[in-house]
């Protein structure tokens, strides 16, 4: 039992209760507001949208012991402002609204969408909305509906209010590095950064250690070698920062929906030893390395040392990963792609990622890297060396040989797809990079 005060629709709150129970469950069952709603408890169908902090996020995958400090707006707070009825106005205007169940988290996307960019252009608005699944396929009205709202919408003054409140700690909901690592230490606690992954299962028993609010995990700066991006960074605060190397922006911003960008962090996304893991596939590519720190000791290991193979991380049981180092430099040339059954999925069936770094018409460094193919990211250094000193001809020399040692080496785990159809993929994508660069 935890207490957590937080602001719902403009009211100051106290919860008493499981700080792992899920907001969506809490919204429905115990504060009577319905208008969330629950469609897949999954983070891929947005009928549970809510803000928080301005931000859009699914509230199926929010544990509410990360909230402790929170602005939370549903729907029947939203509703009595303006704004909702300049939304709520075009919406009627050229009838979006069909079944019901899916417009609220809708017409909360739509707010935080016009709120940001409040001219947007249709392909803004699809993105905006890509999280929000409309199963009798309204899309058309509802885009032409936001469109209409942007016109009068940004007439109007201030978005939803929100008034932030000071801060109340919970048991296990550190606001400092310190006292992060002193509770990682002394009980039994699961790292949670932004819940996507952690709150898909149902296990209300387990205790969480709430990461979200450590001011020293949640840092983009840069030093002379590397980007250091604290662990607990949502991928939209990555995607927006201007340290950000490009390869790092396409990868996140194909990380699901803007809901599940705006909670899911790199920490997660490593820590969860994932083969399928968008961010830690670019890490990987680069080389990054991950500083990882107990109470009493700091150890900095590449990122592919991390991972041990079937789930397992060489992460201690008093330690937590702070930050990611990227390297600066050499990044430039990149090479990316994701297969998956959608844009707003997250899950990839397989993804690619190269660099290839040229220097005085040599190939400086080459590194490629696939995932969700077999339990860990596949990187195989020792077989990219071969086209480390190369000139581009030369490396058109031995394409073959190249090609032909990831042939060998690469051998896929039948998953959601076939086999042949992922071994496929794998060669072509290589095989598209290396044409990419002229070889
Ligand atoms: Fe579907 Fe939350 S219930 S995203
Ligand atoms: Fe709700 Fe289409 S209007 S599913």
């Amino acid at each position: 039992m935890s207490t957590i005060n937080f602001t719902l629709n403009n009211e100051k709150i106290t919860y008493k209760g499981n700080p792992s129970a899920r907001l969506l469950d809490v919204l429905r069952s115990e504060l009577n507001l319905t208008g969330a709603k629950c469609g897949c408890k999954q983070g891929e169908c947005g009928a549970c949208s809510v803000i928080v902090d301005d931000n859009l996020i699914n509230s199926c995958l929010v544990a509410m012991g990360s909230l402790d400090g929170s602005t939370v707006t549903t729907i029947e707070g939203y509703n009595k402002t303006k704004r909702f009825e300049s939304l709520d106005n075009a919406y009627e205007s050229v009838s979006a609204v069909q079944c019901g169940f899916c417009i609220p988290g809708m017409i909360l996307a739509s707010e935080c969408l016009l709120a940001k960019n409040p001219t947007p252009t249709e392909q803004e608005i699809r993105t905006g909305i890509s999280g929000n699944l409309c199963r009798c396929t309204g899309y058309n009205a509802i885009v032409k509906a936001i469109g209409i709202a942007s016109e009068t919408i940004s007439q109007e003054t201030a978005p939803v209010p929100h008034h932030a409140q000071s801060q109340t700690k919970t048991n296990y909901e550190p606001t400092t590095l310190k006292e992060a690592l002193k509770l990682r230490t002394n009980l039994e606690l699961t790292p949670y950064a932004g819940g996507t992954d952690l709150m898909v299962e149902d296990k209300p028993e387990v205790k969480y250690l709430f990461l979200n609010k450590v001011a020293e995990m949640r840092n983009i700066v840069e030093d002379e070698k590397y980007i250091r991006i604290g662990a607990a960074c949502t991928f939209t605060e990555i995607i927006n920062h201007k340290l950000t190397p490009e390869i790092l922006k396409e990868a996140c911003k194909q990380i699901g929906a803007p809901a599940i960008q705006n909670a899911g962090t790199p920490g997660g996304n490593i820590a969860n030893a994932s083969p399928k893991a968008d961010s830690a596939l670019i890490f990987m590519v680069t080389n990054s390395m991950l500083r990882l720190a107990s109470a009493t000791k700091e150890r900095t290991i590449p990122i592919k040392d991390f991972y041990l193979g079937g789930g397992k991380t060489a992460l201690a049981k008093d330690e937590l990963i702070i930050e990611i180092l990227m390297p600066k430099h050499g990044l430039e040339n990149y090479y990316y792609e994701k297969i998956g059954a959608r844009n707003a999925l997250s899950i990839a069936r397989t993804s690619f990622a190269g660099i290839l770094e040229i220097s005085d018409g040599t190939i400086k460094n080459c590194a490629v890297a696939f995932g969700a193919v077999i339990d860990v990211i596949i990187r195989f250094d020792e077989i990219d060396e071969m086209m480390i000193g190369k000139t581009i001809e030369e490396a058109k020399a031995i394409k073959h040989k190249y090609l032909s040692a990831y042939e060998e080496a690469i051998k896929p785990r039948r998953g959601r797809v076939g086999i042949e159809y992922r071994k496929d993929i794998c060669m072509n994508l290589l095989n598209a990079f290396l044409e990419s660069n002229g070889i």
